[in-house]
């Protein structure tokens, strides 16, 4: 069975990064039979540079066939000044939303080599793996009205309206009741139903669907403020969490914060099964394109590599492969190798193309 993955690398470092995702393909495609079939398309500046767009809709096409893409990162300042429809996000906001990829997920992994990097203690963060479910395509980011309108007399008033339907929680619910049975079969809902309905809603769908379906999964609720504190207090009560795009958005960026670096935080983009059971699937870097080191060869790729762990845990189900592949990552970093952006003293600082090599020697 050939697998098709597209990979659009993006703008500054993201062909660095993902010329190194290509080669753990390889090895994969040479050592553990994968069989994939890699094809390349532009996405972002790149892209309006040479079709005057952030994406084409053949590539929209082909990503939608493929059975998953892997995006590096787009944007630099050589496009900030180019018109909304051209701007490198225009492109993978683009993709997020053709493909329908209404699940979003963050892990936070706290490699044990790197728990003194982290802005916590390392008793706090040492051996932390939990998984932020955040919904991606609804709330208040998209519910209508969502203006801002001219009362007179100097007074505006700026609206954004959260919107949840039954359908909108209970896929994104099962999405993380059905990943917390491939980890330590736990979820954490998490909304703010004390002040808001649409939180309401939320807690008795998910609580309706566990009693339906997923009974033998532990499931818990908390509110989101709450979350945000014992993020910081005791990361480590955490399994799955699954909550709104808002809270998502912000929950999520606080916990990568306890792992380390931005360069070591992978993301997976997850839309509906079809019929036949195939769902788009995005996998990409939490980071961006990184500018200011583009082009030296310095770039982290290890958001990247663990990113394509996700693919092959999620959308290949070849989980002990991803295994093998994370713990390729764990060893060289046991091993002391650094890239700048997560150099520590008595490391080896090494580049793109080391860090890649030793990945794929371990
Ligand atoms: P950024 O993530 O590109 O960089 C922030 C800082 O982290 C920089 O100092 C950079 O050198 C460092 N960094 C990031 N990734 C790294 C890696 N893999 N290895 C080593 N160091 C790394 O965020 P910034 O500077 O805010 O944005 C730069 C450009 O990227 C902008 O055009 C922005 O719009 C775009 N961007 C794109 C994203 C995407 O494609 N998903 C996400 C975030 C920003
Ligand atoms: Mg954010």
């Amino acid at each position: 069975m050939t697998r098709n993955i597209l990979i659009v690398a993006g703008d500054g470092i993201g062909p660095e990064v993902m010329g190194e995702v290509e080669r753990v393909i390889g090895w994969f495609n040479d050592n553990r039979k994968f069989d994939a079939k890699i094809e390349n398309e532009l996405v972002g500046g790149c892209c309006y540079d040479a079709h005057g767009v952030a994406v084409t809709d053949e590539t929209v096409e082909k990503a939608k066939r493929a059975d998953a893409v892997m995006l590096g990162a787009v944007g630099g300042p050589k496009w900030d000044n180019v018109p909304y429809e051209g701007r490198p996000e225009a492109g993978l906001l683009r993709l997020r939303k053709d493909l329908e990829l209404f699940a979003n997920l963050r892990p936070a992994l706290c490699f044990a080599a790197l728990a003194d990097a982290s802005s916590l203690k390392r008793e706090i963060v040492e051996g932390l793996d939990i998984m932020i479910v955040r919904e991606l395509t609804g709330g208040v980011y998209f519910g209508e009205p969502k203006e801002i309108t001219d009362l007179g007399n100097g007074e505006r008033r700026g609206v954004d309206t959260q919107v949840y339907t039954t359908s909108e929680i209970r896929r994104i619910a099962e999405v993380a009741f059905d990943l917390a049975k491939k980890r330590d079969n736990r979820v954490m809902s998490v909304e703010k139903r004390n002040v808001m309905k649409s939180g309401v809603l939320w807690y008795e769908e998910v609580k309706t669907l566990h009693g339906e379906k997923f009974s033998d999964v532990k499931l818990e609720h908390m509110l989101a403020d709450n979350c945000a504190m014992q993020l910081v207090r005791n990361p480590k009560q955490f399994d799955v969490i699954v909550t709104d795009n808002l809270f998502g958005d912000v929950l999520s960026d606080i916990a990568s914060m306890l792992t380390g670096s931005l360069g070591m935080l992978p993301s997976a983009s997850l839309g509906a099964k079809d019929a036949s059971g195939k769902a788009c699937a995005m996998y990409e870097p939490v980071h961006g394109s990184a500018p200011d080191i583009a082009g030296t060869g310095a770039a982290n790729p290890i958001a990247s590599i663990l990113s394509f762990a996700m693919a092959l845990r999620y959308t290949f189900e070849l989980g002990a492969d991803a295994d093998l592949l994370e713990k390729a990552v764990d060893k060289v970093l046991a091993d002391g190798l650094r890239t700048g952006d997560i150099m520590q003293p008595g490391m080896k600082k090494v580049g793109t193309k080391e860090m890649g090599d030793a990945i794929l020697a371990a």
